[in-house]
């Protein structure tokens, strides 16, 4: 049975759990007695066993100082494994000093990091053994604030004004060590799993795009080439981590700009991400936090991407998940396979478990106000702020 648009409840169970190769066999699924809805059967990706299809999608935290996360940043990630989640994925990491957004951002661009990284998955999984943590890396390529803007080439990402300087082939080659380093040091660290950061026009990103990556040699021009730095990143970061440390990106699936990849160009790129290597695809794309979403309209609203896909590899999709019923209506349809949540697990990070004990309402009490976000850009550390109207 192929993994892709399984079309039925029971190909959603098997789908990403035991048809997946290398581990037939398992029993997974629904244990009997356990609660039936589909959301909250246990799931894989790669060798990962997870508890349930909800995912803390990469949120960045605004808590890192010096060497280490403060007891702040601690207490979210031991308040989100707590909250029943099935797997977190971290806020971005710098993968190098040169492509950080702000000296608040966590860093894992050295070995000196490694310590004070160990206190995240650590926290995790003493708080609650099932609960999965992958550690997202990132450049922030033409986004990045405290150093020079770089990208593929000198056109800036659509809506912004920053005009970067085109890398060399030489710096490409650093960056992508860079990548294969940080995935070293996140298995060093106890991390399980990394995620690439591919999406939102950070550096990965705007060379998937071919609308900022119009380059000519070995790393632009058909999907394929354009997919190259993923794949050189893949290749080496496997040589370091081993055959069992799962690697994940998330990626756009629409750069909202004539020229960049849309729904129509969006599979064929994510058939070339999956043939990189990755083991699974998180679905995003630009303009990830909309305002207002609401329950029933357009969320989730890369849904209809992530439906064109035929991946071999699981399916996460994220952007407006709220609604119970609605997702585990879009999950008896039998794919996506995994659900992300930002902003809902800023307000609600025990929402996961609020929705299977029955307790709570059947939609995230997040808003989508965005003051969250707003917080971020002015190095506010990352929690609700709903009730902080001048923000
Ligand atoms: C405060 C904040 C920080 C975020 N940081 C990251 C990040 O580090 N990496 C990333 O890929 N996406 C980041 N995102 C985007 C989310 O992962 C997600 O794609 C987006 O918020 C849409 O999902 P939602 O509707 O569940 O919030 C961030 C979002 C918010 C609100």
């Amino acid at each position: 049975m192929p993994f892709s648009i399984p079309n039925t409840r029971r190909e959603f169970l098997t789908a990403a759990t035991g048809a997946l190769p290398g581990i037939a066999g398992l029993t997974m699924g629904i244990p009997p007695g356990a609660d039936s809805r589909l959301i909250f059967s246990e799931g894989r990706i790669a060798g990962l066993h997870l508890r349930n299809r909800l995912v803390r999608s990469a949120t960045a935290e605004n808590a890192w100082r010096d060497a280490g996360m403060t007891e702040e940043g601690i207490s979210l990630y031991r308040d989100l494994a707590e909250g029943g989640v099935g797997l977190i994925i971290t806020g971005y990491m710098a993968v190098m000093a040169a492509g950080r957004s702000s000296d608040l951002q966590t860093r894992i661009d050295d070995d000196r990091f490694v310590a004070g990284l160990r206190r995240i998955p650590a926290v995790v999984h003493e708080t609650d053994r099932d609960c999965k943590v992958v550690a997202q890396i990132a450049h922030t390529g033409m986004q990045a604030r405290v150093t020079e803007p770089v990208g593929p080439t000198t056109t800036p990402w659509p809506g912004t004004k920053v005009k970067p300087r085109a890398l060399t082939e030489k710096e490409v080659r650093e960056i992508v060590s860079s990548f294969a380093q940080a995935a070293h040091r996140a298995r060093e660290a106890g991390f399980d799993g990394v995620q690439i950061h591919g999406a939102h026009g950070y550096l990965i990103s705007s060379f998937l795009s071919p609308y900022t990556n119009t380059r000519t040699d070995q790393y632009g021009g058909s999907a394929g080439k354009r997919a190259g730095i993923v794949r050189e990143i893949v290749e080496q970061a496997r040589e370091l981590v081993g055959p069992d440390f799962p690697i994940l990106i998330k990626m756009n699936c629409d750069d909202l700009v004539e020229g960049g990849v849309d729904i129509q160009s969006f599979p064929a790129l994510a058939g070339e991400i999956e043939r990189a290597g990755v083991q699974a695809v998180e679905v995003s794309g630009n303009n990830p936090v909309r305002e207002k979403t609401i329950a029933g309209g357009d969320q989730p609203y890369f849904l209809k991407y992530a439906q064109k896909l035929t991946l071999k590899v699981p399916v996460i999709l994220t952007g407006g998940n709220r609604s119970i019923e609605h997702l585990e209506r879009i999950a008896g349809a039998g794919f996506p396979h995994f659900f992300g949540f930002a902003r809902p697990l800023i307000r609600e990070p025990g929402l996961p478990a609020l929705w299977k004990e029955g307790r709570g309402a059947p939609e995230a009490a997040c808003i989508s106000c965005n003051r969250c976000i707003r917080g971020f850009g002015k190095g506010m550390f990352t929690r609700c702020r709903v009730t902080e109207l001048d923000l």
